[in-house]
């Protein structure tokens, strides 16, 4: 309205005098001072573009978008019932539908999936705008991927360089290396150090430290990882606490002796564990120039589920949903069984260990309210 008041009175002078030189220069000025004040006010209103051009994971099946699909593991999840409530069906995520990086993507206008890096079926096209190097099983510990025969996390560091290589080729030097500053680190992993390797006792960790010990070895290994990747140009990073992993369905199935109630010997664990993963997350920002390392409460946010289902509309959290939903996962979470409930969003986990879509929802939204706050 206010653009063509303006247009018609300069017409309107026009018309009536000898348009001189320094009327029509007035004029352009006024046009130029005024399109100039209405763009601003445009961009003031609108939130301001978010400097986020990537999402990059590391971590273990919580994130993997199904970079086991094509490795020799037995841990895989790429058939039915797995995707059964996700349009293109099972993908290798370990879940009725997506996992948190990708509701996180969408939430900063990136694709509503963050791809695997080893899905034939995506390109460095892709993976410059996300891109997933966790495998299901792996941990902190190189001992624990041996256990599942899964990709290590020294690998998804290694993959993370090859991609860096192909994204300057795909990219150039420039925008590879603003691609890689400015995108946000997700990394979540650290439960199958515990659940499949020390208190499993078949790595022999368990002979050589005391659960304190193991925690603090595995803390130091997270500070090596982050600082390598750090090194290779991450500064944007959120790192997951662990769960209340002694409430996990195959847990409690364990604990049948004490009326299938949460472990609560490794609930005391992932609380000891994120205490001293956040004291070294501090001491390592305090240390490295730019980085910004932010924890994400895991623990509280499932733990207030499981203490109050009913406010979030869930009913049993307790079970998984697939098969008898207390050990089934990976290959006997199939299609012959009979039992997979039908409605998963009454349940805070999918299969025996991984939470379902509604959770992973939840959770993304946890994440980006805390540890993502400031990168929105
Ligand atoms: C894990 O294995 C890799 C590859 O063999 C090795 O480079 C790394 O030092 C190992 N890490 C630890 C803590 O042993
Ligand atoms: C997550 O946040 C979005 C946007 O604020 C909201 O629409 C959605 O209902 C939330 N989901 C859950 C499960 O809290």
């Amino acid at each position: 309205m206010a653009a063509n008041r303006h247009l018609h009175h300069h017409h309107h002078h026009h018309h009536h005098h000898n348009a001189d030189y320094h009327q029509i220069l007035l004029h352009l000025l006024l046009l130029l001072s005024l399109i100039t004040t209405l763009a601003s006010s445009a961009s003031a209103s609108a939130p301001a573009p978010a400097r986020v051009p990537a999402i990059i994971v590391f971590g273990d099946s919580t994130v993997d978008a199904g970079n086991n699909n094509g490795i020799g593991t037995m841990l895989k999840s790429n058939f039915r019932p797995y995707g059964r409530d996700f349009a293109g069906g099972p993908t290798g995520r370990f879940c009725n539908g997506r996992i948190p990086p990708d509701f996180i993507s969408e939430a900063f206008g990136l694709p509503p999936l963050v791809p695997a890096y080893l899905d034939p079926a995506y390109g460095i096209r892709d993976f410059a705008r996300g891109v997933c190097f966790a495998s299901a099983g792996t941990g902190l510990d190189n001992a624990t991927s041996d256990v599942l025969k899964v990709i290590p996390l020294w690998k998804e560091v290694e993959y993370f360089k090859q991609y860096q290589q192909r994204l300057r080729q795909y990219v150039g030097l420039a925008r590879a290396k603003y691609i890689v500053s400015e995108a946000i680190y997700i990394v979540s992993i650290g439960t199958n150090d515990f659940l499949e390797n020390y208190f499993l006792y078949i790595t022999g960790r368990f002979a050589h430290f005391s659960v304190g010990e193991f925690e603090d070895f595995l803390v130091g290994l997270a500070a090596e990882f982050l600082t390598e990747i750090y090194r290779l140009g991450a500064r944007k990073i959120v790192f997951a606490g662990l769960s209340p992993m002694g409430c996990l369905p195959l847990e409690r199935t364990t604990n049948i002796l004490h009326g299938g109630e949460c472990i609560e010997e490794y609930n005391a664990a992932a609380r000891e564990f994120n205490a001293k993963l956040q004291h070294m997350m501090e001491e390592l920002c305090a240390a490295l120039p730019g980085l910004k390392l932010r924890y994400t409460p895991v623990y509280d946010s499932l733990d207030s589920i499981i203490q109050n289902p009913s406010a979030y509309g869930i009913e049993n959290v307790a079970e998984g949903c697939c098969a008898t939903g207390k050990f089934e996962m990976g290959y006997l979470c199939n299609e012959k069984n009979p039992c997979t409930c039908p409605d998963a969003d009454k349940y805070l986990f999918w299969d025996a260990f991984h939470p379902t879509e509604k959770v992973n929802r939840l959770m993304a939204n946890v994440t980006l309210q805390t540890s993502m706050k400031e990168f929105l």
